[in-house]
């Protein structure tokens, strides 16, 4: 078994792996640029819950069309809300307005304390820790799951998550050099995402393989252990493709406060248990064949998708045409429904299958 005892200098094995294989990203400035506080932190919000690979373009986006926190203040919510759409967690583009405002009521800088960090809205220890350290060098450590995983192994902890928390937290930050803290929480995150990673780590090409206990007692791949996951909830609905005589679709507006606040979205039932379609006018209602699946944070949501031509705006709402709804602040459970309403299309731009000819 490797010894542990002799502690090998892990950050700077890591730091000299990091050099030679640091991922590019758009958020990432070339060695020796200054990163810009702003862009740190647009990332690190995009970046909560999400992959690097869903939030790139979306990124991208957002510095184009705001480049500055002063732009992003000054913003629209209705834009902001339009450029999230499909990103998830809306709370959190809710909340990037919030924090921009503060931030440009301030005089436009990031504060370069954790505590300053902590005090904007929606920044808790991870983010205020990965903006600290990659924005700021502070000498402190990012913990999210990529870096659970990868000391979990190291130091072979078998606590199950979220009972490790702490111990993982002090393990880290004991990891964390003087210098270079910015590449070093960086390089724990590419650690993670390339070669510790969930499902089968790649242990031959890792810079801390000498001495990982996780390795050593073949456990890697199987940790962190996890507590068992309460299961989430279902519930039900009836959502409902509302279209006029020329096809536009029927969209509205979702509170302002709770789930998918201020999003668009298609006129549905409430959402609990299974119930029989009440129709919410008479019309010719079809049911398409495919039911929508899509879970949140606490429940799971199983939709019917039923479509109907409205002779005018029966329901609340507006009427879009289909080729504007890419515009619209439409989440991704919406968007779902989209693809099912469009899929089963009686209408003649979507190419269907010819009729089989009979005899
Ligand atoms: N995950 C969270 N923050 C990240 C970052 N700055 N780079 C890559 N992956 C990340």
């Amino acid at each position: 078994m490797a010894e542990q005892g002799l502690k090998p200098d892990l950050s700077k094995q890591l730091l000299d792996w990091y050099d030679a294989h640091a991922r590019v990203l758009p958020w990432r400035e070339k060695q020796g640029v200054p990163p810009d506080p702003y862009k740190v932190w647009l990332s690190e919000i995009m970046l909560q819950q999400t992959t690097v690979a869903a939030v790139k373009d979306y990124y991208l986006k957002f510095v184009s069309f705001w480049p500055r926190v002063e732009d992003l203040a000054a913003a629209d919510p209705e834009d902001i809300m339009k450029a999230w759409a499909g990103l998830g967690y809306y709370a959190r583009a809710r909340n990037l307005l919030a924090c921009a405002k503060a931030v440009a009521a301030a005089g436009g800088k990031f504060p370069s304390s954790l505590e300053g960090l902590q005090a904007l809205p929606s920044i808790g220890p991870y983010t205020s820790g990965a903006i600290g350290a990659i924005a700021f060098d502070l000498p402190v450590a990012a913990v999210d799951g990529n870096v659970e995983r990868v000391i979990s192994r190291y130091y072979a902890i078998e606590t199950p998550l979220p009972a490790s928390k702490p111990e993982i937290r002090d393990k880290a930050q004991a990891l964390v050099p003087a210098q270079r803290a910015g590449d070093f929480a960086q390089a724990m995150m590419d650690l993670g995402a390339t070669i510790c990673t969930p499902k089968s780590p790649d242990c031959k090409t890792c810079p801390w393989t000498e001495h990982c206990l996780g390795r050593a007692k073949g456990l890697a791949a199987s940790l962190p252990l996890k507590a068992k996951k309460v299961k989430v909830p279902t519930r039900y609905g009836h959502v409902f493709w509302i279209e006029n005589a020329e096809g536009d679709v029927l969209v509205r507006k979702r509170p302002a406060k709770g789930l998918l606040g201020g999003m668009t979205e298609f006129p549905s039932s409430d959402w609990g248990v299974q119930t029989e379609f009440v129709a919410p006018f008479r019309a010719n209602w079809r049911k398409m064949p495919r039911l929508v699946e899509h879970t949140f944070t606490h429940f799971h949501l199983q939709l019917a998708v039923w479509r109907a031509v409205a002779p005018t705006a029966v329901l609340d709402g507006r009427f879009v045409s289909r080729q504007s709804l890419h515009e619209e602040a439409l989440p991704s459970v919406m968007r779902k429904v989209a693809v099912v309403a469009f899929h089963h299309d009686p209408h003649p731009e979507v190419p269907r299958k010819r009729p089989r000819r009979v005899g």
